[in-house]
């Protein structure tokens, strides 16, 4: 019986893209990238993991569904923080996507869950432009130049922040628990010639070893879940981020304007909160929305 193991310490590439700056895209949707391998450990115990027959599996034995090539690193007895962690825990049970709608990258259109997604942000402010998009909307990433840096982005959807970093220099690894979003992704990253990865996963549980990454973002993410959910994040950015390593996370809050006085005065950091807003107490700052 043949089995196709790929232990992480073995692996040819092992120092290949998880060390070296950008060597290119990946060549189809549908293949794991076996160079995320040195990176990745069991979400539930934190051992390293092993590809075997079209899974990831540590050697407690949980396994994990890659499908078409995404690595599903969720844990299925937890209750997920999005729906969409739920859907794609369904698609990691049967074991294929075809119960997904399949999209094919066509060079020059936008991709119809981009196309989709703009009318969820912002409220219905944007609603006007579902469908009608001409090009995709790659913000700027407000970050110093990436220098061949891995950059853990948490809750990249499809991906718009992952493109920026790798436009910036660095080598993105986008994460989300939707599998929707997530394909998506690598059809954009696929179109546009992005060298980026990107798994299903959750940032309460993140898939990746300690001290992995020198720059972790996420951008309108954490005011999404509860205040439980919040600190299991945050402790996982702490765990996976190099000691010198820097985290940047955005979300909507009430000194907003305050801090774009101070941008424009030049006493604004983009690393955190500002300094009259880091004196008052975090939990009246969030403007969460659930
Ligand atoms: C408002 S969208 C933001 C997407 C992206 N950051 C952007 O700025 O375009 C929020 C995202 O958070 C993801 N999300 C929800 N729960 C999450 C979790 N526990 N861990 C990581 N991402 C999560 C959702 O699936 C969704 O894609
Ligand atoms: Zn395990």
């Amino acid at each position: 019986m043949h089995h196709d193991v790929v232990p992480a310490a073995q692996h040819p590439e092992r120092s290949g893209w998880a060390k070296k700056p950008s060597q290119g895209p990946a060549r189809s949707v549908s293949e794991f990238d076996l160079r995320l391998l040195p990176l990745l450990v069991c979400p539930r115990d934190r051992f390293p993991l092993h590809y075997e027959n079209s899974s990831l599996r540590c050697e407690r034995g949980h396994r994990y569904a890659v499908v078409e090539g995404v690595p599903i690193l969720l844990l299925a007895d937890v209750p997920q923080t999005h729906v969409e962690g739920t859907r794609s825990l369904a698609v990691a049970e049967e074991g294929n996507a075809s119960s997904l709608r399949h999209f094919d990258v066509v060079p020059g259109v936008i991709d119809p869950f981009v196309q989709n997604a703009i009318g969820a942000k912002n409220g219905s402010l944007y609603s006007h432009l579902i469908g009608k998009m001409t090009e995709y909307p790659i913000p700027e990433l407000r970050l110093p130049p990436g220098e061949g840096k891995l950059f853990l982005e948490i809750g990249c959807s499809w991906g718009r922040w992952c493109i920026a970093a790798a436009r910036n220099g660095y080598r993105p690894i986008g994460i989300d628990p939707s599998l929707k979003g997530i394909r998506a992704a690598r059809r954009v990253a696929m179109q546009l010639g992005i060298d980026a990865r990107y798994i299903v996963a959750d940032g309460r549980h993140l898939p990746f070893r300690d001290e992995a990454f020198g720059q972790v973002f996420s951008y309108s993410v954490l005011q999404h879940i509860d205040d439980a959910a919040v600190a299991e994040t945050l402790a996982e950015i702490h765990r996976v981020l190099l000691p010198q390593g820097r985290s940047l996370v955005q979300m909507p809050n009430i000194y907003r304007k305050l801090m774009d006085l101070e941008e424009k005065n030049g006493t604004y950091s983009p690393y955190g909160v500002s300094c009259v807003a880091a004196q008052h107490e975090t939990s009246i700052l969030w403007d969460k929305r659930y």
